[in-house]
C-alpha cells in the first residue's frame, strides 16, 4: 500500500489567505496527500502567509525557526519536513526567503498556489530553491472541496481578487497584484453547487468588492442594479442561498444601489463593512484613500437611514506619518458619530515598499500606543451599546460550533454578524448548521447570549 504523505498547512492573514489555503488543500488531497491537523507528523510543513503588518510577517520566521529545530516526543530530532512558504510574504520577498528563513525549501506566490503539488514534488525528486511567483493558470479550479473548508454551513466565495487601490501605507496591491473579476456566471455557478452541498451562508470576498468588474456583463444582462457589484449581489441573492455577505467594501465605489439591493434582498446580509482608516481629510488625502470625511459620512448615513437596520464595522489606522493630536480627535469624533458596531483597528505599522514608507514614522510607539486605546475606550462604548440595543430581541443565529467547555453550548453568528452564544438541548446534529431563532438575554464584552425561543 502506498503511504499518504501527510500535509500540515497553517494560514495567517485575511479571508483571501483562508480560501486559498482551502483551495491548496483541495489540490493537494486530489494529489494524494492527506490533510493534518498535526504538525509534528508531517512530511510537508506549508505557511500561508501575511504581510500587511510588520507583526505578521515576524510570525512567519518565528514559525520557520520552531519547525527547523522540532523535536520528537521522545526527545529525538525529528527529520525536517518540507517546508513551503505560500502568499503574500513569499510573493513580495521570493527568492530572498532561502536566505531570511533557513530550512525553506519552496517558495509559491499568490498566485501560484494552484501549483502546490508540482512544487512538493520537485523538492522531493532533489530540487533545491524551488520558486514560482508566477501568474495563475488559465484554467485555475476556484471551487473548494467540502472536506477542506474552514466550515460545513459557511463558505468563503472570491469574486475580485488583487487591488488597484495603491493606499499609500499598503503592501496588498504589490502582494495581491492588479485587479482581476471572476465571471459572473462562474461565481452564481458556484454558489449555487456550494448550496446543494449545505452551505448556509455565503461570503462574496475581496479585496475590495465593490470594484468589481468582470470582463463582460455576461450572465447579468436582465438583472437591475446600476453597477456590477449590485447586479451580481442580486443575481445570487436569486440562487435562494440562505445568508449572503460580503467584505470588503471600498469607500469610493459604494454607491446606493448596494443598499437598495440590502433593502429588496432578505438574503443579502444587514451588515457593511467600511474601512473609514482616518477622521482627518488630511491624513485621508496623504493616504490616498480617495474619500474624505464628508463623503464617507454621506454613505453612512445612507445605511443608516434605511429602511431595514444594517450593521457596520470599519478598519482604521492610528499613527499615520504627521498625523496630529488634532487629526486624531477628529478620528474619534467620527467614532463618536458613526457608532461602528465592530472595528477593526491597528497601529500604523511601514511596509517596506510603499509610498508611505519613505516617510518618517513620526508617531511614537508610545503615542500610537496612547491614541489606540483612546480609540479603542469610545469603540467599546459603542459595542456596548449596540449589543445592549439587541437585547430582548429574537434573531435568526447560525449553529457553527459547539461549546468546548460547556455542555449543549453552541455559537455563530447572526445576520448582523454578531457572535451570539446560546444553550440548546436538542441533539447536537439537529442544532449545528441551522438557523435558530434565538432570544437575546445578556450582554458580554463582544458577544450575546440568549435562549433557543
Ligand atoms: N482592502 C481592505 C483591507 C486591506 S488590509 C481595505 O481597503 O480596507 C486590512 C486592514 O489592514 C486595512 O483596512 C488597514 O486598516 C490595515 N492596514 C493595512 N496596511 C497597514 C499598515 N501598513 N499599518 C497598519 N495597518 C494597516
Ligand atoms: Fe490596501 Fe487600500 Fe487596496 Fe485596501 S484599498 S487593499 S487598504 S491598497
Ligand atoms: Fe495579509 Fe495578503 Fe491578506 S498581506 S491581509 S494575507 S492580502
Amino acid at each position: 500500500m502506498k503511504i499518504m504523505k501527510k500535509v500540515y498547512l497553517e494560514t495567517f492573514g485575511c479571508q483571501m489567505n483562508v480560501s486559498d489555503s482551502e483551495r491548496v488543500a483541495t489540490t493537494l488531497a486530489a494529489a494524494g496527500f492527506e490533510m493534518t491537523a498535526d504538525e509534528g507528523s508531517a512530511d510537508v510543513v506549508l505557511f500561508n502567509t501575511c504581510s500587511v503588518r510588520e507583526k505578521a510577517e515576524h510570525k512567519l520566521y518565528t514559525r520557520v525557526g520552531q519547525v527547523r529545530n522540532s523535536i520528537g516526543e521522545n526527545g529525538e530530532i525529528r527529520a525536517k519536513p518540507i517546508v513551503g512558504i505560500l502568499g503574500c510574504v513569499a510573493q513580495l520577498e521570493g527568492e530572498t526567503l532561502f536566505k531570511k528563513a533557513d530550512g525553506v525549501d519552496f517558495v509559491l506566490g499568490t498566485q501560484a498556489v494552484g501549483r502546490v503539488a508540482r512544487a512538493i514534488e520537485d523538492v522531493e525528486n532533489g530540487k533545491k530553491q524551488v520558486a514560482d511567483l508566477a501568474a495563475r493558470e488559465e484554467n485555475y479550479d476556484w471551487m473548494t472541496s467540502p472536506a477542506q473548508r474552514h466550515s460545513p454551513y459557511v463558505a468563503f466565495l472570491p469574486i475580485i481578487e488583487g487591488c488597484n487601490k495603491f493606499c499609500t501605507y499598503c503592501i496588498v496591491p504589490f502582494s495581491r497584484g492588479r485587479e482581476r473579476s471572476l465571471p459572473a456566471t462562474e461565481i452564481v455557478r458556484q454558489a449555487r453547487v456550494l448550496r446543494e452541498q449545505g452551505i448556509r451562508e455565503l461570503h462574496l470576498i475581496g479585496q475590495n468588492v465593490n470594484s468589481y468588474r468582470p470582463k463582460t456583463l455576461e450572465g447579468l444582462e436582465n438583472v437591475p442594479g446600476a453597477t456590477a457589484f449590485s447586479k451580481l449581489l442580486r443575481a445570487v441573492a436569486a440562487t435562494g442561498i440562505e445568508r449572503i455577505k460580503f467584505t470588503t467594501s471600498f469607500p469610493r465605489d459604494f454607491h446606493a444601489d448596494i443598499v437598495e439591493a440590502l433593502n429588496e434582498h432578505e438574503n443579502l446580509c444587514n451588515w457593511v463593512h467600511l474601512p473609514v482608516q482616518s477622521g482627518s481629510n488630511r491624513i485621508l488625502k496623504a493616504m490616498r484613500r480617495g474619500h474624505t470625511v464628508e463623503s464617507y459620512l454621506e454613505k453612512i448615513d445612507r445605511i443608516k437611514n434605511s429602511p431595514r437596520r444594517i450593521a457596520l464595522s470599519t478598519d482604521v489606522i492610528v499613527g499615520y506619518p504627521t498625523e496630529t493630536e488634532a487629526d486624531f480627535a477628529e478620528t474619534m469624533r467620527l467614532f463618536e458619530y458613526c457608532q461602528f458596531d465592530s472595528a477593526y483597528m491597528f497601529k500604523y505599522s511601514p511596509r517596506p515598499g510603499t509610498p508611505a514608507a519613505a516617510l518618517t514614522d513620526d508617531v511614537s510607539l508610545a503615542e500610537k500606543t496612547e491614541r489606540f486605546l483612546r480609540l479603542e475606550a469610545i469603540q467599546k462604548a459603542s459595542v456596548r451599546q449596540s449589543l445592549e440595543a439587541m437585547r430582548g430581541r429574537t434573531v435568526g443565529v447560525l449553529a457553527e460550533k459547539k461549546s468546548a467547555r460547556a455542555k449543549s453550548e453552541y455559537s455563530g453568528h447572526t445576520a448582523c454578524h454578531k457572535v451570539v452564544n446560546f444553550y440548546s438541548e436538542k441533539a447536537e446534529n439537529e442544532v449545528l448548521g441551522t438557523i435558530v431563532p434565538v432570544t437575546i438575554t445578556k450582554t458580554k464584552s463582544n458577544t450575546l447570549y440568549g435562549e433557543v425561543c
